[in-house]
C-alpha cells in the first residue's frame, strides 16, 4: 500500500475531494450476515460516509459541540479526575487501568448524561468493536463484535425509548433534536452516531492521557509545562511527540496526480500521521519533546473533512487532567517503561506502572 509520510503529503490526500472513507462499491462484501448489526451501524457512521451525507450529518453532530457545552464539562472533568484520584491503590499500580482508561471513559458518558454504571460496558462494548479493524482480524474477532454491536444498539435504544424527548443541555439531547428536525434521517442513523461519538469520544483520550503522564513524569521542566501559561502547548506537543491514532488509509475514487505521484481509482492510500507529527521539515529535531517549541498546527486530530469532531473536548480534557493530576500527585514516579500494545491504528499504552 502506498502510504503519505510527511505533514504536506498526509494533508494533500486527506484534503483530496477524489479520495475518502467511504469503501467503492466492489469493494464492499455483501457475504457477511454474521456482521448484521456492525456494518449496518457502519453504513451510517459518520466516519465511513462521504458527501453529501457526510455533510449533513456532520452538521447534526456538530450542534451540541459549541464552545458553551464543552466549556461546561470542566468542573465535571475536574471532579472525575479528583475522583479517581481519591482511589487511587498504594504502592506500585497500572496508571492505564486506574486513570488513563476509566477517565475519558466517564466524563464521555456525563456529556452524554447517561449514567456513570455504564461506563465499563461502554469500554467492553467498544474494545470488541474497534478489534475489527485491527491487523489480522479473524471469525472470532467478527462475532464478539456482532455481539457488542448488538448489546449498543439495544442498550441506547432502550434510553432513547425510554427519554422520549430530549430533556436537557446534554448531548444526546442535542442528537434527538436533530433527529426531530431532520437532519439526522432515521433512528439507526442516531443509534450509529451514538455509538461512534461514545467509542471516539474515549478510545484515544485515554492513550494520549498514559503517553502524557509517562513524556511529564520524569521532564525536569514539569512544573513549567504544565503552568496555565503553557498547558495548552504542553497538550499539542504531547498529541504530536505520539499521536495516539498513528494511521488511518484512505480510498482513491478517481485516478488522481498527488505531489508527483499517480493513483488509480480503488486504490489505498495510507496517512502515517505518526510520522507526519515528525516531521523535521516542520519541527526542527523533531523526535525531541519540546513543549516550549513554536508551536504549528500536526495532524494528530487529522485534517479534512473526517477532522476529529471532538477535538475541543479532548484538549479541554487533557488541559485539565494533566496539572491536576501532577498537582495531587507531584511524587509520581513511573517505575517501568511503559508496555505499548501491538495495534494497526493505535499507538496505544498497554501498561503504565507508577507509584505515587
Ligand atoms: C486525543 C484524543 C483524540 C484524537 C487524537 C483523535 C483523533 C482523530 C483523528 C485523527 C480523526 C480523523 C480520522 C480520519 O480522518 O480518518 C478523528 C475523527 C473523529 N473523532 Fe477524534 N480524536 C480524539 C478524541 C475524540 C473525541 C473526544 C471525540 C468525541 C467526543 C472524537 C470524535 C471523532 C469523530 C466523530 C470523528 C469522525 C469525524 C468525521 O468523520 O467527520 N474524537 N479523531
Amino acid at each position: 500500500m502506498a502510504v503519505a509520510t510527511t505533514h504536506v503529503a498526509c494533508n494533500s490526500v486527506m484534503k483530496h475531494p477524489k479520495l475518502g472513507r467511504m469503501p467503492p462499491a466492489n469493494q464492499v462484501s455483501d457475504n457477511q450476515t454474521h456482521l448484521k448489526t456492525f456494518k449496518r451501524l457502519e453504513t451510517h457512521s459518520l466516519l465511513e460516509i462521504e458527501p453529501p451525507d457526510h455533510t449533513r450529518l456532520r452538521r447534526a453532530a456538530m450542534r451540541g459541540f459549541d464552545r458553551n457545552s464543552i466549556a461546561a464539562m470542566a468542573p465535571h472533568v475536574s471532579r472525575t479526575t479528583d475522583a479517581l484520584i481519591d482511589r487511587f491503590p498504594s504502592g506500585c499500580f497500572d496508571i492505564l487501568e486506574h486513570f488513563a482508561t476509566p477517565l475519558p471513559t466517564i466524563v464521555i458518558t456525563q456529556f452524554f448524561n447517561l449514567p456513570n454504571d455504564v461506563a465499563p460496558r461502554l469500554k467492553s462494548w467498544s474494545a470488541d468493536m474497534v478489534a475489527m479493524y485491527e491487523a489480522g482480524r479473524n471469525y472470532s474477532v467478527e462475532l464478539k463484535a456482532e455481539t457488542a454491536a448488538e448489546a449498543f444498539s439495544t442498550y441506547l435504544t432502550g434510553v432513547l425509548d425510554r427519554r422520549k424527548t430530549p430533556i436537557g443541555d446534554d448531548y444526546l439531547s442535542s442528537l434527538m433534536r436533530a433527529e426531530k428536525d431532520g437532519d439526522i434521517a432515521s433512528r439507526e442513523e442516531l443509534i450509529s452516531t451514538v455509538i461512534l461519538m461514545l467509542n471516539a469520544g474515549h478510545e484515544a483520550s485515554v492513550h494520549t492521557i498514559a503517553h502524557a503522564i509517562n513524556l511529564l513524569a520524569h521532564h525536569p521542566e514539569r512544573a513549567r509545562l504544565l503552568h496555565p501559561t503553557n498547558i495548552a502547548n504542553t497538550v499539542e506537543e504531547c498529541l504530536r511527540f505520539a499521536p495516539p491514532l498513528h494511521m488511518f488509509n484512505r480510498y482513491v475514487y478517481e485516478n488522481v496526480h498527488i505531489l508527483d505521484n499517480e493513483f488509480t481509482a480503488g486504490q489505498t492510500v495510507g496517512c502515517l500521521l505518526g510520522s507526519a507529527c515528525h516531521d523535521d521539515a516542520l519541527w526542527p529535531d523533531a523526535d525531541r519533546f519540546d513543549p516550549l517549541r513554536a508551536r504549528r498546527s500536526n495532524l494528530a486530530f487529522g485534517t479534512g473533512i473526517h477532522a476529529c469532531l471532538g477535538a475541543s473536548l479532548a484538549r479541554l480534557e487533557l488541559q485539565i487532567v494533566l496539572p491536576l493530576l501532577f498537582s495531587r500527585c507531584p511524587n509520581l514516579k513511573i517505575v517501568e517503561p511503559p508496555e505499548i500494545a501491538n495495534r494497526y491504528h493505535f499507538h496505544a499504552v498497554q501498561r503504565l506502572m507508577v507509584e505515587t
